[in-house]
């Protein structure tokens, strides 16, 4: 069998390492051995603080220059070996932002094919999210956060100006990171390996999601729709009780809608979880019902009977006078569960949502009838447990609270 070496490109912050961990653990299953030698991580063992300095990568410094590239080499010479030794995938993990550098590394990998993957991401809510991620990493410890921020932003701009898009090399696929989409290729049709790492790269790959409800609040109790109410006794404890469930089990992100119920259901889980990141998507904000926003469902009954018979005529597509659809909350549903997917990366996350988001949200796994998904039941003391990767199918509702 050949063998393949892969060279990640793209800028700082791009997903790229995620991108390029999917790719080895896809590989790994179906078989194939692939490793990863990442130059971030030998120049951070090399060099420490010296290098988090942004001066470091100002093209003109040359003694920065000669340092990443003799740290390139020796992941070069790492990975050649280890091709020697059996392995079958080595993975460059790096920016490879110039056309030099790439260059320099077809010349200096020659003995097998080379696929550069670029991983690319324009939006702005993830690139901001990922930038700041970034200046939690211990390699800015001992700075403040504006420091870090304004160090790491920096470090992106001299890698700006001399990043060079694809375009010369032999073999290339670039990649849409959070859309998981192929945006270019030059296919590598000599490798056996290439349609797989194709598509890890077009797959949604879930580890692990919990895709809960807020808790009970007093609107609930009213048959009372949207607004912003906050969690009931009830509620409280479901959201204590979800806690305690999920007690000594790893979230690496939990993702709220801006609501104080969702807010409400989150906080216990958090308290007492350092490592875990919590964010807000306005995405996850419960379908907007307009004019109808805070009425009572019998209200709506006898005030507005136009919009009672457009739901039991056609649920998923009627929205209500100034507000949504499903077939409108679907979209911006899907965008935040993308944005939430890449922020996670390997790790496992935890959504809180609302009835008509659960819904949408299910039905982007698994696939219903339109009309179905509008009356999919979403308690508020079970969770659904996700799980897709090319190996793993899991979609279970678990009980949490009795
Ligand atoms: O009743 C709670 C709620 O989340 C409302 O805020 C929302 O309008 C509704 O569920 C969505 O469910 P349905 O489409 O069945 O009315």
């Amino acid at each position: 069998m050949r063998k393949l070496y892969v060279a990640m490109v793209g800028l700082p912050a791009r997903g790229k390492s995620t991108l390029a961990r999917r790719i080895r653990e896809g590989l790994i299953a179906e078989g194939i051995k692939a490793a990863i030698f990442n130059n971030g991580d030998r120049r951070r063992a090399l060099l420490g603080t010296e290098s988090t300095n942004p001066d470091f990568y100002n093209p003109d410094n040359k003694r920065g220059r000669e340092a990443r590239e003799m740290i390139c080499r020796r992941n070069m010479d790492d990975a050649r070996d280890w091709l020697g030794k059996g392995g079958d995938v080595a993975i460059l993990d790096a920016t490879n932002a110039s056309r030099a550098r790439r260059a320099l590394m077809e010349a200096t990998l020659n003995d097998h094919p080379l696929l550069f993957v670029e991983c690319l991401n324009e939006d702005p809510v993830l690139l901001d999210a990922c930038i700041k991620q970034k200046t939690t990493l211990p390699e800015y410890a001992g700075y403040s956060s504006e420091d870090a921020l304004a160090s790491f932003l920096k470090r992106i701009s001299y890698y700006e100006t001399i990043y060079d898009p694809l375009g010369k090399e032999k073999f290339w696929l670039s990649v849409d990171a959070p859309a998981n989409r192929i945006l270019s290729e030059r296919p590598c049709e000599v490798s056996p390996y290439y349609p797989a790492i194709r598509e890890i790269a077009v797959n949604v790959w879930v580890h692990s999601l919990c895709l809960v409800r807020h808790g009970q609040t007093e609107f609930n109790i009213q048959g009372r729709i949207g607004g912003d109410p906050s969690l009931t006794d009830k509620g409280r404890a479901q959201a204590e009780a979800l806690a305690r469930h999920m007690l000594g089990r790893k979230i690496g992100w939990v993702f709220t809608s801006t609501r104080l119920r969702s807010h409400q259901t989150a906080a216990p889980l958090l308290a007492d979880r350092p490592d875990t990141t919590a964010m807000a998507l306005q995405e996850f904000d419960e379908l907007w019902a307009g004019d109808c926003e805070g009425m009572l469902y019998s209200e709506i009954r006898e005030n507005m009977p136009d919009v009672t018979a457009g739901r039991n005529a056609d649920k998923y597509g009627y929205a209500y006078p100034n507000g949504e659809s499903y077939a409108m909350l679907r979209e911006r549903v899907q965008r935040g569960l993308r944005r939430a997917l890449f922020l996670a990366g390997n790790s496992p996350l935890l959504i809180v949502g609302h009835q008509a988001v659960n819904r949408v949200l299910i039905t982007l796994f698994l696939r219903q009838r339109e009309e179905d998904v509008p009356y999919i039941f979403i308690p508020q003391n079970q969770y659904f447990q996700i799980s897709l990767t090319p190996r793993r199918k899991i979609f279970e509702r678990i009980p949490y609270q009795e």
